[in-house]
């Protein structure tokens, strides 16, 4: 009886192949893509529940933001990201998005976000179009004001120093922003004393460059 079975289950496989060849080809490559989509989504992020997914309806899939106005997290060196998630839950650094969120993070949370997304790979930032006049000022002002020094010679950070290369336009002008009003201070207040002698233009200027820039060099 056995045997039939076993018999049987090629036969009615190779009956199935001459009537649906080509469906069930698609289907076995469908089934192959589907497991390895799966296990490499595993690799990447662990077992469900990803604690990941709740970041990215508004930091992009991966941490590759696709808004101007929400920041990739993307390749960020990770102990600079774990640094601004504690200053979130210290309230040292404020947004009304980030602080109560990171509030409820734990420190192994914490660690795990900045880890998972430090790994990932930073992709361009296809969707902002700098004027090129603007784009050549913050060129040269981002070379006069010694940025490289800390943030790593293509702008791609370093520790606790952000990568800028390729971030949403809007956010770094915030930032900038930020720092030259005291809104945002780092604990050296180096950055706010880097940004006091830049005006809001020079501002724009050094955000649409660094926004153009790719991260991945
Ligand atoms: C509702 C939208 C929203 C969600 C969800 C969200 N964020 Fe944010 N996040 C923001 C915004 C907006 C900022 C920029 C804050 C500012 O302007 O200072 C930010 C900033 C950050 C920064 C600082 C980036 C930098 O370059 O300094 C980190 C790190 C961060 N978020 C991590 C996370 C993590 C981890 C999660 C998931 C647990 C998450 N965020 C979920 C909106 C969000
Ligand atoms: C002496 C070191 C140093 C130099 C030089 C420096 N930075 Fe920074 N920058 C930092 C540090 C440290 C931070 C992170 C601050 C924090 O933890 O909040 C930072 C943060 C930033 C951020 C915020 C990034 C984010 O993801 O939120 C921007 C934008 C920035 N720097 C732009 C510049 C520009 C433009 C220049 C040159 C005019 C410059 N920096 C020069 C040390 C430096």
């Amino acid at each position: 009886m056995k045997k039939k079975i076993l018999i049987g289950i090629p036969a009615v496989l190779a009956l199935a192949l001459v009537f649906f060849g080509p469906e069930l080809v698609d289907l076995v490559r469908l089934q192959t893509y589907l497991t390895e989509s799966q296990e490499a989504y595993q690799d990447n992020k662990g077992e469900w529940p990803h604690l990941t997914d709740a970041c990215e309806g508004c930091h992009g899939r991966n941490g590759n933001s696709l808004h101007q106005g929400y920041p990739s997290l993307a390749g960020q060196p990770e102990s600079y990201l774990a640094t601004q998630l504690r200053q979130f839950a210290s309230g040292e650094r404020e947004n009304p998005n980030m602080s109560p969120l990171a509030m409820t993070m734990s420190e192994e949370e914490i660690q795990l976000y900045a880890e998972f997304f430090s790994r990932q790979t930073a992709k361009e930032n296809q969707f902002f179009d700098a004027d090129p006049e603007l784009q050549e000022q913050g060129e040269r002002l981002v070379e006069t004001g010694g940025c490289a020094g800390c943030h790593g010679a293509s702008l791609t950070g370093q520790g606790e120093f952000p990568l800028l290369a390729g971030q949403g336009y809007d956010y770094l002008l915030k930032q900038l922003d930020a720092f030259a009003s005291g809104e945002r201070k780092d604990a050296t207040g180096v950055m706010n004393s880097m940004v006091k002698s830049l005006s809001a233009d020079d501002r724009k200027a050094i955000a649409s460059y660094m926004a153009s820039l790719s991260p991945s060099h």
